[in-house]
């Protein structure tokens, strides 16, 4: 049994989740349940790999072994049943560079580049910074989850020309694992209009049963051919530090694009214990994944039946994957200035402002419930005191 119910105190650990909030707020005694990191330590064969790796005392230039394909692969096959070629494998030190790698890669500046509304906040950043256009299609809200407006986005391909779409698979904030049958949809149309596909899939391994995640590529044949593949075993097993993520590109010339652009920027060398904490996490994670997987569920359950009975006002929409709550605050009729201010300085409770993942995210926050319950109770038990 995993401990996930240990209280580690990550304070002047020169970690971004509990100790950057003090300056960031001017507030000491902040409860940080925002930024996408857990509060649990990593699975112990994953520490004692890169032990191992340290212990050895020379730490020089390392290329990707053997051995770290062969897992990806397996996990991959295993988890999502996507069978990747070794050809088609890549390293980069994260998903996030990766996205401004593929827009260079794919897209001339001023070209339209489409995201959803909410989306993960640095997908509109890198779009903007390597001067592309930013195009936002709002998701709609069906049975208190989201759903893709397909009808509005073929106008705005249209409309706007656009080139390139960056898909959040599976979806943060919201927590959708988008089904085979709506990737479909999506696919087709951006098929239908030469719309190339970057699929971030970075949080698809954190999916609740009876959801079942799939890989965009893995959808038709076809999508292989317009599409490239961001993940990382970083999220999954609490291992964001160590900086390395795969890109899988079966298309020869998307591939060979994608290698340009990483030499260019001199970004195809990896630092040596992220290959051997990403290799460690799929050898030996199974289990501990699903351990995570059962925490999380309770977690998720907690802060449910914590909002029916205590905060009703407040509604959250049930994440199907991710360890990420999208929150409603707009029944308080408070603006996003004023909720941030209530929970900061009120409640000296952290969260992801809404507004900051687009437009669509106005008087919502995102909660992070990968913590020990202990900190989740008391995190929650902020948030309603935020508005008392
Ligand atoms: C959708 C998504 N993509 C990418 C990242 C970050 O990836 P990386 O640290 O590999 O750049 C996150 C982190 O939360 C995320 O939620």
């Amino acid at each position: 049994m995993v401990e996930f119910d240990t209280v580690y105190d990550r304070r002047n650990t020169n970690c971004s989740k509990w100790d950057s909030i003090t300056d960031t707020y001017g507030e000491d005694g902040l409860l940080p349940l925002w930024i996408a990191d857990m509060d649990f330590k990593a699975n112990p064969p994953v520490l004692e790999a890169l032990e191992q790796t340290a212990k050895q005392g020379i730490l020089g230039y390392s290329p990707a072994p053997n051995s770290l394909y062969e897992a990806i692969q397996r996990w991959q096959k295993r988890r999502h049943d996507y069978s990747v070629n070794k050809e088609a494998i890549l390293f980069n030190s994260g998903v996030v560079p990766s996205l401004s790698l593929a827009i260079q890669a794919y897209t001339e500046p001023g070209d339209a580049i489409l995201i959803h509304d909410p989306v993960y906040p640095p997908f509109a950043k890198v779009v903007e910074q390597n001067n592309r256009r930013l195009i936002r299609n709002q998701l709609l809200i069906e049975q208190e989850h989201f759903v893709m407006a397909l009808e509005e986005m073929e106008k705005q391909i249209v409309a706007e020309n656009v080139r390139l779409f960056i898909l959040c698979n599976p979806h943060n904030p919201g927590g959708r694992v988008w089904t085979k049958s709506e990737l479909e949809a999506f696919g087709q149309l951006c098929a239908k209009y030469d719309v190339l596909v970057i699929s971030d899939e970075i949080h698809q391994d954190l999916i609740f049963a009876p959801h079942v995640f799939t890989t965009f590529a893995n959808v038709h044949p076809s999508f292989k051919d317009f599409s490239i593949t961001l993940t990382a075993a970083t999220k999954t097993f609490n291992l964001a530090g160590i900086k390395n993520s795969m890109i899988f590109i079966e298309n020869p010339d998307l591939r060979k694009k994608f290698i340009a652009a990483q030499e260019r920027n001199f970004q195809n060398e990896i630092n040596i214990f992220g290959y051997v904490g990403t290799e460690a996490a799929y050898q030996h994670g199974d289990n501990w994944l699903e351990e995570l997987l059962v925490y999380l569920t309770e977690n998720i359950d907690t802060v449910s039946t914590f909002l029916q009975t205590e905060l009703p006002k407040v509604k959250m929409m049930r994440p199907e994957g991710t360890y990420l709550i999208w929150l409603d605050f707009s029944s308080l009729g408070l603006t996003d200035a004023q909720l941030q201010k209530q929970l900061i300085h009120k409640g000296k409770v952290v969260l992801n402002p809404g507004i900051s993942f687009g437009p669509n995210g106005t008087q919502h926050m995102r909660l992070n419930v990968a913590c020990p319950k202990e900190t989740l109770i008391e995190g929650l038990r902020r948030i309603k005191y935020s508005f008392e």
